[in-house]
C-alpha cells in the first residue's frame, strides 16, 4: 500500500509543512477491508475507552505515547485515533517527528467512524447522563442545517438553537423527556433558509433570544456578549461574534460551542450575504473562538456538500486550527482575500430570506 501521505483528503489542502496527514474514515475501513497491515492507536484517556473502540487496535494514551516507541512499528503505517480527531493528530504529529514516517490521524475520530461506516460501534453519549446534560444534533439533510436541543435532564428544562420550520422533531423530543422550553435562540439573522423560531415560539411560547444587534422585528430577547440563558443548573452563554453577520452569536455550553456560521468544519461562512465583514469575522475567530482549548467541542450549524462542507458533524478548536483552512491563513490580508474571492455566485433570493426571517 502507499503511504498514508498520499491517501486521500478531500477537504484539506495542501497540508502546512510537518502537519500529520488525515484519513478519512471511509478510506480507513478500506484499508481494514484489505486487510492492509495498519496499526490502529487509541490514543485517547483510558475512561474514554469503555464508550466503544475500534477493532484489532491498541490503546496508548496520547500521554504515554512517549513511553511506548520502542513497542510501535516503523515499518507499516500508524492511524492514530481519538474521539474527534484533535488529540489523534497530535499522536501522528509526534509520531512523524519521532521517526514514525508512516503516521497518520483519523479524521473526525471514532464518533465520524461509528457514523460513517460502522453503526454498530457505539456513538459517544452527547448526554451527560453523570451531570443530567442532555445534548441533540438534530440534522436537517435537504437543507444541510443542524439545530440543537440542550437541556438540564434533572430540572428538565430546555434550549433549542437554531430550529428549523418543522416544529415536530423539537416538540417530540420535549414531548419524550418531559421537558419544558425555556429559550430559543437564533445564532444570528439567516440568509439561506427560512428559520424556525416562530413556528417553535407559537408551539411552545418560550421566548426568543437573538443577538442585541438583531434587526429582528418580532418579539424578542437581546443578548449581549456574556450574557447567560439559564436553563436548571446550567447557562449557554453568548459570545457576540460579528462577521458572518453583524449579529453573529456564538453560544457556549460547558467546553462545548455552539458556533453558527462564523466556525463551520474545514471552512466558515461567507461574509457577502447582507452586512457580514471579512474583517470582524477575522477578529472573531483569533480573538475570540480560538483562544479557548484545542479540547473544546465545536457544533456548526451547516454541513454537507449543498454548503461545500464535509458530511461531518461535530470537530474540535484543536482539529479545526490544524486542519480548517480559513484558519490556517498566514495573515489578516489572505483572510480579506480569502473571504471576498472564489466564492460561489449569491443565492438568487437571499435577500427575501433574510426580510423573511425578520418580520414580525
Ligand atoms: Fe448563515
Amino acid at each position: 500500500m502507499s503511504a498514508p501521505a498520499t491517501l486521500p483528503h478531500p477537504f484539506v489542502h495542501p497540508p502546512r509543512a510537518g502537519a500529520a496527514p488525515l484519513i478519512d474514515p471511509v478510506a480507513l475501513a478500506r484499508l481494514l477491508a484489505a486487510e492492509s497491515p495498519i496499526l490502529l492507536l487509541d490514543v485517547r484517556p483510558a475512561r474514554e475507552r469503555r464508550f466503544g473502540h475500534l477493532p484489532w487496535d491498541r490503546a496508548v494514551p496520547l500521554e504515554g505515547l512517549a513511553t511506548a516507541l520502542a513497542d510501535l512499528p516503523t515499518d507499516r503505517p500508524i492511524v492514530a485515533y481519538d474521539h474527534l480527531g484533535f488529540r489523534a493528530r497530535a499522536a501522528a504529529e509526534f509520531l512523524a517527528q519521532r521517526g514514525f514516517p508512516l503516521a497518520a490521524a483519523l479524521e473526525g475520530g471514532i464518533d465520524e467512524y461509528a457514523r460513517a461506516v460502522d453503526p454498530s460501534i457505539p456513538r459517544y453519549p452527547a448526554d451527560d447522563p453523570a451531570t443530567g446534560l442532555m445534548l441533540r444534533q438534530l440534522p436537517r439533510s435537504e437543507s444541510g442545517c443542524l439545530s440543537y436541543l440542550v437541556a438540564d435532564l434533572g430540572a428538565r428544562e430546555a434550549i433549542v438553537i437554531d430550529p428549523g420550520r418543522d416544529s415536530a422533531p423539537y416538540r417530540e423530543l420535549l414531548g419524550t423527556h418531559d421537558l419544558a422550553l425555556v429559550g430559543i435562540v437564533e445564532t444570528h439573522t439567516h440568509a439561506d433558509h427560512l428559520a424556525g423560531h416562530a413556528a417553535l415560539h407559537a408551539a411552545t411560547d418560550a421566548p426568543i433570544w437573538v443577538s442585541r444587534r438583531s434587526p429582528a422585528a418580532y418579539p424578542h430577547r437581546a443578548l449581549a456578549d456574556g450574557d447567560a440563558i439559564r436553563f436548571g443548573a446550567e447557562e449557554l452563554v453568548a459570545i457576540e461574534t460579528p462577521g458572518h453577520t453583524r449579529d453573529h452569536l456564538t453560544l457556549a455550553l460547558r467546553d462545548q460551542l455552539f458556533t453558527g456560521d462564523t466556525l463551520l468544519l474545514g471552512a466558515c461562512g461567507r461574509t457577502d450575504l447582507g452586512d457580514g465583514s471579512p474583517d470582524l469575522l477575522y477578529e472573531s475567530l483569533h480573538d475570540k473562538l480560538l483562544k479557548r482549548p484545542g479540547a473544546t467541542e465545536v457544533y456548526p450549524a451547516h454541513f454537507g456538500t449543498r454548503h461545500a462542507l464535509p458530511d461531518r458533524y461535530v470537530s474540535t478548536l484543536g482539529f479545526e486550527r490544524a486542519t480548517n483552512e480559513a484558519l490556517r491563513l498566514p495573515s489578516r490580508e489572505a483572510f480579506r482575500a480569502y473571504m471576498t474571492e472564489g466564492w460561489p455566485p449569491k443565492p438568487a433570493d437571499f435577500d427575501r430570506i433574510v426580510a423573511e426571517n425578520l418580520r414580525a
